[in-house]
């Protein structure tokens, strides 16, 4: 793999644990054996919608970094309040989706720049679970990769920070965006895990050298015997000084 792919440009873990608990109690019991210098967390919809911007501090008391995954789609002004509130609740990530279009992607940014800790803002390009016939069926022509690209762009010409993406199209976007725009992607599996429900994956270590700048992994450590020395084993695996 080429050298030149690997985004060194991010800094601290690369490892974005998703806590997909439905209790606050679940979330922190996992959250209390990680070592936040090795991982942030994301908080996804249900956990959020049973535990609230509560648990969001508790976390952030415990050292961790936030990724507060709701994918906000709404009209500009109510987008941009919500990241706002977002930047205010002090998360390192926040995301929208890219069809929202411009206006409300640009008005996210400007009201997080206003922030005191300006949050990562990206956006959700073309939800993985949508395939060719159903994007047609709301509208979208073309095959999911070209909309992914060209929601991408779209993202970055309206000033966000980097998108969510399967490791598979990291690769193409690569060669589109800048170097420094953030590649944020799920659907990675160490060898050897179980897939689950995921189809389309790539091991971590692969998805580093294709150029994704983070990680989203949930289930291969939150269901492991031992979560940090799962994570730790994924660290070791990416470490950049030994895949180059
Ligand atoms: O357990 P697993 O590693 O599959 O968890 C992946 C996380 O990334 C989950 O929180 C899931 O909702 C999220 N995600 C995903 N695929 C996408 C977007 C988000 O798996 N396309």
């Amino acid at each position: 793999m080429a050298e030149s792919t690997i985004n060194s440009g991010t800094f601290g873990p690369k490892i974005i644990v998703a806590l997909d608990f439905p209790s606050a109690d679940a979330a922190l019991h996992l959250a209390h054996a990680l070592d936040p210098s090795q991982c942030r967390v994301k908080v996804g919809k249900e956990l959020f919608t049973r535990a609230g911007p509560v648990l969001v501090e508790q976390l952030q008391q415990l050292g961790f970094d936030v990724f507060l995954d709701l994918k906000y789609h709404d009209i500009p002004n109510t987008t941009a309040q919500a990241c706002r509130a977002a930047a205010e609740l002090g998360v390192w990530m926040v995301n929208v989706h890219a069809l929202g279009g411009r206006r409300m992607m640009e008005a996210a940014c400007e009201a997080i720049d206003k922030t005191a800790h300006r949050p990562l803002l990206i956006a959700v390009t073309v939800l993985t679970s949508l395939d060719a016939d159903e994007l047609h069926e709301v509208g979208l022509s073309g095959n999911p990769e070209d909309n992914v690209l060209r929601l991408a762009c779209l993202a970055e010409t309206a000033g966000l920070d980097g998108v969510v993406c399967s490791p598979r199209e990291v690769a193409a976007l690569r060669e589109t965006v800048a170097n420094d725009f953030q590649l944020v992607t799920p659907g990675v599996r160490p060898a050897g895990v179980a897939v689950g429900d995921q189809k389309r994956i790539t091991t971590p270590e692969d998805a580093i050298c294709l150029g994704a700048s983070y990680l989203v992994i949930g289930r291969p450590i939150t269901q492991a015997e031992n979560p940090p020395a799962a994570l730790a084993e994924i660290n070791a695996a990416i470490d950049i000084e030994r895949i180059r």
